[in-house]
């Protein structure tokens, strides 16, 4: 932590209701931190291909050099060891692993991520492996990405080649992180890589993710030397009606098919959900199940990773009153409800965290929860020093935090919480003009100092331990 710091802390206090055993982490991903794009045999991503797309990604960003932590790993897990975190949830990057998404391993890839396993244990962090956080390998899109059924088989290989080699020391492995990402901003609104704009593209790859987090579920426990703990991230929010009309109910109705129950229905229940399938068939679309396929998505898991940012409200016209769009389909048109916004114009919504969590208990009970991301970008300016004063980001954390208390006490089994992010890095589409972290990074000279939201998290995962 930064000793010169003079700026005091807000007030922490003890989140009352978290248990003992509540795990505290913070999250990033292999893209949008490690840079070294081009060394010990990588290859690109969709991702290193989007950013190069003219207007793609803000200011003509990418990830070529990031907060450079692939040089940095030791100093890093000794930065996130002075947050007095228990676990560290990180993402391994397919094409360093397995170059081009086929065929052998890359051990200097691979030997990175034994050496951040290391380090990390050495130090009593708790490594929180994602197996896929977006960067697909350029050469699996070129023979058709996540549309195409054999990219679900390839990445059960890569999953294979990651776990023998960690399996012994990493005690949690998700597969994928936000398959809604990867399927609906990177095939259908084209705002993500790989930037197609194609709906029949998206639901393939719906389903295409989801067959691929199950076929790597079955190599992994056929290879298991020891239990492990598995399961998959999903982003999800809340979909209330805008107002109590028939049509802003079914607006909702068709979000949160579409945004939330066509993944967790299949994984815990076995089935993508009737309505929406109905909704589908009505416009001639399908997934592209095979017999077997739902048995292999549903397979048991032991937790669900929970990303939550922000809830929003539905409405079923748009804003001159249509029903349908220009090609006849049925307008759902997010409303964000009336509340300040973060720098992502997302609204701070803390109350429909409990309600999603209090959600996700009663109609998929029996599942574990760890919130694998939560926080907000913020426009921070830093004081000569470096420093951060980040009193909205410390507020919405610990609003958050409290929303997940609640929510526990109405029974929802949520046993962790990763603040997004451990620090400032590569937001995608935003670039590097979006800060999430806890901790600022200068990109000039890619120093670290912890923002006052850092030290608070510290200071309340301390107080609530005491507590
Ligand atoms: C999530 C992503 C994560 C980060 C946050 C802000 O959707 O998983 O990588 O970009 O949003």
């Amino acid at each position: 932590m930064n000793p010169t710091t003079t700026t005091a802390p807000l007030a922490a206090a003890p989140i009352a209701g978290l248990p003992p055993t509540f795990q505290w982490g913070v999250a990033t991903s292999a893209y949008q931190i490690e840079g070294a794009a081009f060394e010990d045999g990588r290859t690109p991503s969709i991702w290193d291909t989007f950013c190069r797309k003219p207007g793609a990604v803000h200011n003509g960003d990418h990830g070529d050099v990031a907060c450079d932590h692939y040089h940095r790993m030791p100093q890093d897990v000794a930065l996130i060891k002075s947050l007095g975190v228990d676990a560290y949830r990180f993402s391994v990057s397919w094409p360093r692993v397995q170059p081009g998404g086929r065929g052998p391993v890359n051990p200097a890839g691979l030997a990175f991520y034994d050496r951040l396993v290391d380090e990390l244990l050495a130090n009593g962090i708790d490594p929180w492996v994602t197996l896929y956080h977006w960067d697909l390998p350029q050469e699996l899109e070129d023979a058709g990405g996540w549309p195409v059924r054999d990219t679900a088989y390839r990445f059960a290989d890569y999953v294979a080649l990651v776990f023998d080699k960690l399996q012994d020391r990493v005690a949690t492995f998700t597969t994928l992180n936000e398959p809604w990402c990867s399927a609906w901003l990177g095939y259908h609104a084209g705002i993500h890589a790989p930037g197609r704009q194609n709906f029949d593209d998206h639901l393939s790859a719906v389903h295409h993710l989801l067959l691929g987090h199950g076929l790597a579920m079955q190599r992994m426990r056929a290879r298991e030397t020891r239990p492990h703990t598995y399961g998959i991230t999903l982003n999800m929010g809340t979909a209330d009606p805008a107002s109590d009309t028939d049509i802003d109910r079914d607006a909702a109705r068709r979000a949160d098919g579409m945004g939330l129950r066509i993944y967790l229905d299949p994984l815990r229940h076995g089935r993508y959900p009737a309505d929406v399938v109905a909704d589908l068939a009505a416009r001639g679309k399908a997934f592209p199940v095979v017999d077997g396929d739902l048995e292999v998505i549903s397979a048991p898991f032991e937790v669900l990773g929970v990303n939550f940012y922000f809830g929003q409200d539905f409405a079923g016209t748009d804003e001159s009153g249509n029903t349908h769009d220009a090609d006849g389909e049925p307008v759902v048109r997010a409303v964000l409800p009336d509340t300040p916004r973060t720098a992502m114009n997302w609204p701070i919504t803390p109350d429909r965290f409990t309600q999603l969590l209090v959600r996700l208990h009663r109609d998929y009970p029996g599942l574990p929860m760890v919130i694998t991301e939560n926080g907000a970008a913020f426009p921070d300016a830093p004081d000569s020093s470096g420093f951060v004063a980040d009193d909205a980001r410390t507020a919405y954390l610990a609003t958050h935090l409290a929303a997940v208390a609640d929510a526990r006490a109405q029974g929802a089994d949520v046993r962790g919480y990763f603040a997004w992010s451990l620090m400032d890095n590569f937001e995608w589409a935003e670039g590097y003009a979006k800060r999430f972290g806890i901790v600022h990074v200068d990109y000039e000279s890619q120093v670290r100092t912890p923002k006052q939201s850092a030290l608070w998290f510290r200071d309340t995962i301390a107080r609530t331990r005491e507590a």
